[in-house]
C-alpha cells in the first residue's frame, strides 16, 4: 500500500476571482493568502486558506486555458481535488502501471512550484485528482508532525 496522501488543496473554477474574493473572504472567512499566475495551465491563482486546508481558486487567462472549457461546459464550481505525495514520479508510475488513466505521465509545474500530475476523472470515479509533491522539501503536513510550530502561519 502506498503512503497515506495529505489533502493539500481544493480547486474551485471560477470566472472571476475579484467576484468571488468577498465570499471567501468576508463572508466564509478564509484567510486570503494572495495571487499567483500559472503559465503550464492559462490560469490565475488565488489562495485562501481554512486552517490546514487551502483552497485554490482558478481563474483562466486565455480561451485555451483548460480551465475556460471547463467553465464553459459545466459552469464554477468544484474543479479538483489535490493530495501532496513524496516522489511524485514513482506514483505516477505505479498509477500507471495499475491501468490508472493519468492526464499528465510526467510531472508539470503548478502552483507555487510545486510539480504536479492529474488523475483522469475517468480513472477517479469522477473527481479531478492533482498529486502535487512541494519541491525542496517535504509535504507541509509531514513537516508540522514532525517539528511541532514548524509550517505555522507558512504560505
Ligand atoms: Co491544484
Amino acid at each position: 500500500m502506498p503512503d497515506v496522501p495529505t489533502l493539500d488543496h481544493i480547486g474551485i473554477a471560477v470566472r472571476s476571482i475579484e467576484a468571488c474574493r468577498s465570499f471567501y473572504e468576508t463572508v466564509l472567512g478564509a484567510e486570503y493568502e494572495g495571487e499567483e499566475l500559472v503559465d503550464s495551465q492559462e490560469v490565475r491563482v488565488a489562495f485562501f486558506r481554512a486552517h490546514h486546508v487551502r483552497l485554490e481558486l482558478l481563474e483562466p487567462t486565455s480561451a485555451d486555458s483548460p480551465v475556460h472549457r471547463f467553465l464553459e461546459r459545466r459552469g464554477e464550481g468544484l474543479h479538483h481535488v489535490a493530495f501532496s505525495v513524496a516522489d511524485i514520479e514513482g506514483r505516477i508510475a505505479a498509477l500507471r502501471e495499475s491501468g490508472i488513466r493519468m492526464v499528465d505521465a510526467s510531472p508539470r509545474t503548478g502552483s507555487h512550484g510545486m510539480r504536479i500530475a492529474f488523475i483522469h476523472p475517468s480513472s477517479a470515479h469522477g473527481v479531478l485528482t492533482e498529486l502535487c509533491e512541494r519541491c525542496g522539501g517535504p509535504p507541509e503536513d509531514s513537516a508540522d508532525r514532525t517539528s511541532p510550530g514548524a509550517g505555522v502561519g507558512e504560505a
